[in-house]
């Protein structure tokens, strides 16, 4: 069982050593200033940012952005070496997801430290961003993990879901019935006209903002899950103004209920496909009870644009692809979901020559939850390709994918309202008017052999005995790399 410190600091802590965050103790301004700084480190390649002084939050309060950028952060968030080869991330998180270890209620959590309850309860303090100029307003929730409890069973969902300061004690949050699982609870309380318990956390270990990401079928709480990817029960302390508990090692926690009927015009906010598409709608509005928070706690956020300023939803597409895909028994190598799809596109390697089989790969995947919702593109490769290596996909699309003959276009397919092709209007409010499309880079099935081109590539075209020799020679000459992936 691993015992070591797993909470947010700790994580930050590592980050930090690695080379992947440091810490700005200038004053930095909550609008546009500090998600324009989270934009242009991550854009640079430059170190993530944990700022110690944003102007006008409560002293001492910090703001943590860009942590979940690297593949290197998120394999340390699940306990791997920071050089852990991508696709090795894709199969650890695969192989642990789905192991369940019920969490245990301790009577003191830092969390607790700080207690704010009643008029005191004011979110306006807290280090939550205007990040980019068309959102509606400062974020607090964009990395918090909404908590709701069924009311008809012992199911905690954790999710994340959005969530916009409207005021001191009101917190719009894009609670959904048919889009995700805390609406659907939200609609079971509303529909005995009960306002439903709610609290949303922040930090802890990270593991948690991971999980609280894609979700877990319904019914099933991701705390649990959290416990049995961690190897041990996730402590948790009772709130203190409403009935459900949080992780005692979380930042922030702030605590409501959400009445029936009680919204306000929530959005838009810059999203994960990198454009801004949606308009203000209406939102359900959490009434804030409490805010607890540790000592000196920090928040973290996120500032979405291109490329996205989180990798992690990457990794658990692509494990949760490659489970189906193989559960399903169809014979594929890797499967990524490269950063600069944002999801939105997954590539598949295989090389077993079987008639219909990037349509059935494309099938599963667009039955899969996220893939149904996310993922209107996905490309077949063979295995020379690296699914994660998108020169290499491009490449692999341009010299097999015959124009004509293997694109195949699926009109009718739902598309997320986010995704910036759909035209505005009811249509895309709808996710509807989209289509899905598989782009089959295989070599023909029907082609001998003999006849499948050779790769003119060093690894593929020259003798291995050549191959080193060449490259203990040119290692001698100690040139320095040049960046062959530049932009001109
Ligand atoms: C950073 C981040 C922000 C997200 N924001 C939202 C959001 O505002 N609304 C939403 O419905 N889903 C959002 N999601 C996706 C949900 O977290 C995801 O659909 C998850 O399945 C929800 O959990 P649930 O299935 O338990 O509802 C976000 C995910 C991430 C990683």
């Amino acid at each position: 069982m691993n015992h070591a410190r797993t909470d947010f600091r700790a994580f930050l802590d590592t980050l930090t050593v690695a080379g992947l965050m440091h810490g700005i103790d200038e004053p930095v301004d909550p609008y546009l200033e500090a998600g324009a700084i989270n934009r242009h480190l991550l854009e640079s390649g430059l170190p993530g940012p944990i700022y110690s002084r944003i102007k006008d939050s409560i002293p001492g309060m910090r703001l943590a952005a860009n942590m979940f950028a690297t593949f290197p952060g998120v394999a340390i968030a699940l306990g791997l070496p920071a050089d852990t080869d991508v696709h090795d991330i894709i199969d650890c998180y695969r192989e642990r997801f789905g192991r369940t270890t019920e969490p245990v209620v301790v009577a003191e959590g830092e969390c607790q430290q700080n207690v704010l309850l009643g008029d005191d309860a004011d979110l306006t303090g807290l280090p939550a961003i205007h990040g980019h100029p068309g959102d509606g307003g400062r974020y607090l929730g964009t990395f918090g993990v909404s908590v709701t409890k069924d009311p008809d069973s012992d199911w905690t969902n954790w999710g994340i879901y959005r969530g916009m300061i409207h005021g001191p004690r009101a917190l719009g949050i894009t609670l959904h019935p048919q889009i995700n699982h805390g609406g659907r609870i939200m609609a079971a309380y509303h529909r005995e006209d009960r306002p439903m318990p709610y609290a949303m956390f922040f930090g802890g270990d990270p593991l948690y903002t991971i999980l609280g990401g894609p979700g877990a079928p319904p019914g099933v709480s991701e705390v649990d899950i959290a416990g049995g990817m961690r190897g041990r029960p996730v402590e948790l302390v009772r709130c203190k103004t409403v009935d459900l508990t949080v992780p005692a090692d979380a930042e922030i926690v702030v605590e409501g209920t959400v009445s029936p009927g009680d919204v306000l015009p929530e959005g838009p906010f810059a999203e994960y496909p990198g454009y801004l598409v949606s308009d203000p709608a209406p939102a359900p509005v959490v009434r804030v009870t409490a805010v607890t928070y540790r000592h000196r706690a920090i928040l973290p956020t996120c500032s979405m644009g291109i490329p996205m300023d989180m990798v992690f939803p990457q990794i658990q597409m692509a494990a949760n692809f490659k489970r189906a895909l193989l559960q399903a028994r169809l014979p594929i190598d890797k499967v990524g979901v490269p950063r600069a799809g944002n999801g939105m596109a997954v590539v598949v390697s295989t090389d077993t020559p079987i008639a219909g089989l990037p349509q059935r790969i494309a099938a599963t995947i667009w039955s899969d939850a996220a893939g149904s919702k996310l993922t209107p593109y996905v490309i077949v490769v063979n295995t020379d390709v690296d699914p994660m290596d998108t020169d290499a996909v491009l490449h692999a699309i341009v010299a097999k994918c015959h124009p004509a003959r293997d694109i195949h276009v699926y009109p009718g397919f739902y598309n997320a309202p986010l995704q910036p092709y759909l035209p505005p209007g009811p249509h895309r409010a709808l996710g509807a008017g989209g289509a899905n499309v598989l782009f089959d880079c295989t070599w023909p099935i029907d082609l001998a052999p003999q006849d499948i081109p050779l790769r003119s590539d060093f690894a593929t075209s020259y003798p291995e005995d050549l191959q080193r020799r060449i490259k203990h020679r040119v290692d001698a000459w100690s040139l320095t790399p040049i960046d062959l992936r530049g932009k001109n």
